[in-house]
């Protein structure tokens, strides 16, 4: 499209998360239809925006990366794009590379903040099984400064629309390259990712007494993080596919996703190969308070801040008993649940019902 009205020479900058040699094939294609006389520049300056945070992110961002052709051509490119950042952003913070370390810089950063999520929640299944608390362990490790404290975060897994393509992607080159090692190291992180998802689906089941047949469960929180309606490879849908294979019903609450758009997720043919049962199976509520009501359990798969401040009391009133709470995201404040009555389970620590003794490593059944 830009090939059939430029008039004049043009920098094409490549903003999105794309496979690696983007920049490349847009080249071509310009190249290909190109009006004589008509020069174009193609530049990588990759987004590290994330969802939620977007205009700070922008405001305030770390660093800005421009790559650009290795000619004086390209580098002029890169000047003139990197005068507009100048604006905002010291120029101290306007990294300039060629344009493969660029593209491959936006794969590594989503790769290395994956990784440390799957580094954590690896260690929050050794933490289950031994009694160590993960969020201890993730601050006695975060405050090495050499580590640092950000996205050491346990959960029930990373989703979103990014890590995971970003990461496949990296894989694929790296098979591409003959690099197999390589490959199966960064694939590794995608693994631990979906073992989180199921390790956290199978622990609700199995503090059910093994099974959730016919039994109700609210799910609290959609999207795939906090203050965005986005449910692209959130984690609540590998959950709830679990929980609606094993024949649950579900109450599902989530501030911002649209019903509509729950409903497509869990009937997608990924998902289920009957869609007719899912509906009949799962209700979208507009209230948390509507969503508990006559459940065996709450699901927390979302960490909005609504959930913090809930009147948990009247919640809890309005459960079936034992009333149960999972809190996939360690948000909530679990020894007030425990003293209002729920049996609590969370990531990367174990709870014990008082007055029940188990011997060291056996598994917790709440
Ligand atoms: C991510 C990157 O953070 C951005 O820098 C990047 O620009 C963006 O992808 C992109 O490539 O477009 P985003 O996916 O919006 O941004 O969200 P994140 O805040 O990175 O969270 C991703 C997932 O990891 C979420 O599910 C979140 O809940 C989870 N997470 C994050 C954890 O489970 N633990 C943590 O400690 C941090």
């Amino acid at each position: 499209m830009i090939a059939e009205i430029a008039q004049s020479n043009k920098i094409v900058v490549e903003k999105s998360t794309v496979p690696v040699r983007a920049a490349e094939s847009i080249m071509h294609i310009l190249h290909a239809n190109q009006r004589p006389g008509i020069r174009y520049d193609i530049l990588s300056n990759p987004e590290f925006l994330a969802e939620g945070t977007a205009i700070e992110d922008l405001v305030h961002a770390d660093r800005v990366l421009i790559g650009g052709e290795e000619t004086p051509e390209g580098h002029k490119a890169v000047e003139k794009l990197s005068w507009i950042y100048e604006h905002w952003i010291p120029k101290k913070n306007i990294l300039t590379t060629n344009t493969w370390s660029s593209e491959l810089s936006k794969l590594a950063a989503n790769a290395f903040l994956a990784q440390r999520i799957s580094s954590i929640n690896s260690l929050s299944a050794v933490c289950e099984a031994t009694g160590a608390d993960v969020s201890e362990v993730a601050r006695a490790v975060g405050l090495d400064s050499r580590i640092g404290a950000k996205f050491l975060q346990a959960s029930v897994g990373f989703g979103g629309s990014c890590f995971q393509k970003d990461i496949l992607n990296l894989v694929y080159i790296c098979e591409g390259l003959n690099l197999p090692e390589v490959a199966a190291y960064w694939q590794q992180v995608i693994d631990m990712n979906e073992y989180q998802k199921s390790r956290f689906s199978q622990k609700i089941i199995e503090s059910l007494f093994n099974t959730v047949s016919d039994k109700r469960i609210s799910i609290f929180g959609f999207a795939f993080k906090k203050n965005t309606g986005d449910t692209r490879e959130t984690p609540a849908i590998t959950v709830c596919k679990t929980l609606l294979e094993e024949g649950a019903k579900l109450d599902i609450y989530d501030p911002k996703v649209e019903p509509e758009q729950i409903i497509d997720d869990l009937t997608h043919p990924c998902v289920t190969e009957s869609p007719e049962s899912v509906k009949k199976a799962v209700q979208i509520h507009s209230d948390p308070y509507s969503a508990v009501r006559g459940t065996h359990a709450i699901v927390l798969c979302t960490e909005w801040d609504e959930f913090v401040t809930l009147d948990y009391k009247r919640i809890y009133q309005s459960m079936m008993k034992p009333a149960y709470i999972f809190d996939g995201r360690k948000i909530l404040d679990h020894e007030r649940l425990q003293q209002i009555g729920f049996h609590v389970q969370t990531i990367g620590k174990r709870y014990q019902r008082t007055g029940l003794n188990r011997s060291w490593g056996s598994v917790p059944q709440l």
